[in-house]
């Protein structure tokens, strides 16, 4: 047995030496074979892979010799995403290029930790600055330095129903939060328990931004985000209180449900009604449902005349793995193909001023009509108006509230949410 040991000590320091060099020649190795591209995104399924699919195959053929790397993690709205892109980013394992809101998730999360490059350089060399939209720039620069490259805009104030259903109970749409309240009281009389589809969390604070829009108008919704507006007022309680109203028609299971199983209620007739953004036309199309009779549009009651935008942007993290890689991707992103190629699948409108209106569907054309007249708002769910800090404060009130239903007590959380992260203090 003494014999042995130094035998099988020898055989092991053998194999491992070689498989420690074999590792390190295909590290030295893997980047000059082959030029890769991390993406990292949400959008894994439900009409927004498809969308990525898209204007990956853009990128493909522009760019033959960069492996494409989609490295998308599951989760609407970034839940999931963002905690593994936190990991990675504080690990230093940044990803070559992410997903990444327009506003303040941008500026006051990533670009307030020195996470980004400014791509100031990127908009000279395409000429982007004179196709992308003069409401768009401010929201991802800091000092004179742009930081990402949005691919599209979408809409959040939207109000997705079944037709037929209206048709049968004799409901037209709604265009006030009271029509829409007598609307849902009538449908509840008519034995359908839970009008209103909702899925977990984020998307009831995507309600709540809307119905606070709806009641408290754009002006006063605006200032809520900058501070002039008292989080503690009696308008912003009234706001809170017809949240809480729309909540009550709500299914029981939401917090089960995914964003795609609350819009897909309504297409198949379980629910009449939907607050989601226009990505749930994507998933609509996905699922082959014919626009005006399997489903229809309108702005959430209350809020017509008002677009209540957010938009997805990529950006080069500082020291991105393969920065060559990561430009080609964004200048793929930010190109009038990219964007047509990505957009119609998506269900969002172009971010560029030029993209060509007759590859988008009848929803979409009316969508980019609304964003040449409407007034613009930010979204709080999809990262416009608030950093990161400062939603999860809401968030977490809005977890609480959802389970005790108390308005007192939520509008007190919200009231310190704004005082320590956000702009009251
Ligand atoms: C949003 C994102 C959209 C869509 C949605 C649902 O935050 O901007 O593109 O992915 O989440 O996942």
């Amino acid at each position: 047995m003494s014999k042995r040991v130094p035998w099988i000590l020898l055989v092991l320091l053998v194999a491992v030496s070689m498989l420690l060099s074999a590792c390190g020649a295909q590290a030295t190795q893997t980047p000059a074979a082959k030029q890769q591209v991390e993406v990292f995104s949400w959008w894994t399924g439900g009409g927004e892979a498809a969308g990525l699919e898209a204007m990956q195959k853009v990128f493909n053929a522009k760019y033959p010799d960069i492996e494409f790397v989609n490295a998308a993690v599951a989760g609407g709205t970034g839940t999931n995403a963002r905690a593994v892109l936190a990991t990675r980013l504080q690990a230093g394992q940044a990803p070559d290029s992410w997903q990444g809101h327009a506003g303040q998730e941008l500026i006051g999360t990533y670009v307030a930790a020195n996470q980004l490059e400014p791509l100031n350089f990127l908009y000279e060399q395409e000429g982007w600055l004179k196709v992308m939209p003069e409401t768009l720039i401010p929201l991802i620069s800091k000092d004179g330095n742009i930081y990402s490259v949005p691919v599209n805009i979408h809409r959040a104030n939207v109000l997705w129903y079944n037709p037929g259903i209206l048709e049968k109970n004799g409901i037209a749409v709604p265009g006030s939060l009271d029509e829409w309240f007598a609307a849902m009281d009538s449908l509840k009389a008519a034995g359908m328990d839970a009008p209103l589809a909702m899925g977990e969390q984020w998307t009831a604070m995507h309600l709540m931004e809307t119905v606070l829009l709806a009641s408290l108008g754009p002006d006063k919704y605006n200032a809520l985000w900058d501070g002039s507006l008292d989080w503690g007022s009696a308008e912003v309680k009234a706001g809170l209180e017809a949240f809480n109203k729309v909540l009550t028609y709500t299914n029981s299971d939401a917090a089960s449900l995914t964003w795609q199983d609350a819009s897909q209620l309504v297409v198949n007739g379980d629910a009449a009604f939907n607050v989601m953004g226009d990505w749930a036309e994507g998933y609509f199309k996905e699922l082959k449902k014919t626009p005006k009779t399997d489903f229809g549009w309108a702005p959430v009651p209350g809020t017509a005349g008002t677009f209540q935008f957010l938009s997805d942007s990529f950006v080069l993290p500082v020291n991105a793995p393969h920065r060559d890689a990561a430009i080609a991707w964004l200048t793929i992103c930010g190109s009038k193909e990219g964007q047509d190629a990505f957009n119609p699948v998506k269900g969002s409108i172009p971010a560029r001023s030029d993209g060509d209106k007759s590859l988008y569907d009848e929803y979409l054309q009316s969508a980019m009509a609304d964003w040449a007249k409407d007034r613009i708002v930010g979204s709080l769910a999809h990262g416009v108006v608030a950093n990161d800090s400062w939603k999860n404060e809401i968030n977490t009130a809005l977890g609480i509230f959802l389970t005790d239903k108390n308005v007192d007590a939520f509008q007190a959380l919200l009231v310190t949410a704004c005082a320590s992260s956000g702009p009251c203090k």
